[in-house]
């Protein structure tokens, strides 16, 4: 049974001090990972401050690209010191855990539609290891380079591997209502669009609206929930809001 988890930047990073990661929060989320011992399990983590912070110095967005490839590689490159942290840190609690770098993988045409191979991390899978990929910059037809999102990942993946679970631990316990409550379930964003407001940290892939419009294209639920729930998810249990993807 294929899980894939997303780690969100806000999670594994103070989001807004550039390029600093929230080690506590990193340490817990890979305490609840070793604990878990899950058989097939892919793990991509956003970009928090490595990510959004380069991203909005060089103008790059996950629609306006790029051609300066010393932005490219500063983008990137921030992601790669954060992703082997993040390895680092799953590693150090005995998970077979090894760095997968999308923009090396992945490209786009200029409609925005991504191409990402999965048959790499299946056969890592396949060898028991937890592949760990990351947000990342991708090449985009007429644009150079734009962002590609962890989330994004992760609705790639989940289909291409016909993932059974899928998680977004995010900074904050699950999706909320105009009256700061977790909703449940969401069947269709337009219930629930007035609710999603834009997200306060930079954020170049457009927050949890963002999220939650990737989710329900999925052929499979999708659950985002807060650190706090980690373990829960990783049991087998469904906390935070359940995003119900396509019928
Ligand atoms: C962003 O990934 C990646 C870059 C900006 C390079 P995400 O959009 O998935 O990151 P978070 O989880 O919102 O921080």
């Amino acid at each position: 049974m294929t899980t894939i988890l997303k780690l969100g930047g806000s999670v594994v990073t103070e989001k807004d001090e550039p390029e600093t990661l929230d080690e506590p929060a990193l340490d817990r989320a890979a305490d609840a990972i070793g604990e878990a011992h899950l058989d097939d399990l892919v793990v991509v983590h956003g970009g928090g401050s490595f990510g959004h912070h380069n991203a909005a110095k060089y103008g790059v967005s996950a629609e306006t690209g790029t051609h300066d490839a010393v932005g490219v590689f500063a983008i990137h490159a921030a992601m790669r010191e954060l992703n082997t942290a993040v390895v680092q840190a799953l590693q150090n609690r005995g998970v077979s855990a090894v760095p997968v770098h999308p923009f090396s993988l992945g490209h786009r045409d200029s409609s925005g539609a991504t191409t990402l191979p999965s048959a790499g991390v299946e056969r890592m899978l396949d060898e028991g290891f937890v592949p760990v990929l990351h947000g990342d910059v991708v090449v985009q037809q007429a644009e150079g380079v734009t962002i590609l999102s962890g989330d994004e990942i992760v609705v790639l993946l989940a289909s291409a591997l016909s993932a059974e679970r899928v998680g977004l631990c995010s900074g904050v316990p699950g999706v909320f209502d105009g009256t700061g409550a977790v909703i449940e379930r969401i069947d269709d964003f337009e219930a629930v669009a007035d609710a999603l407001g834009a997200s306060d940290a930079t954020d170049v892939t457009g927050g949890m609206a963002a999220k939650v419009r990737e989710l329900l294209n999925l052929p499979m639920p999708a659950v985002v929930f807060g650190l706090d729930d980690l373990d829960a998810f990783l049991a087998g249990q469904t906390p935070g809001t359940l995003v119900a993807g396509r019928p």
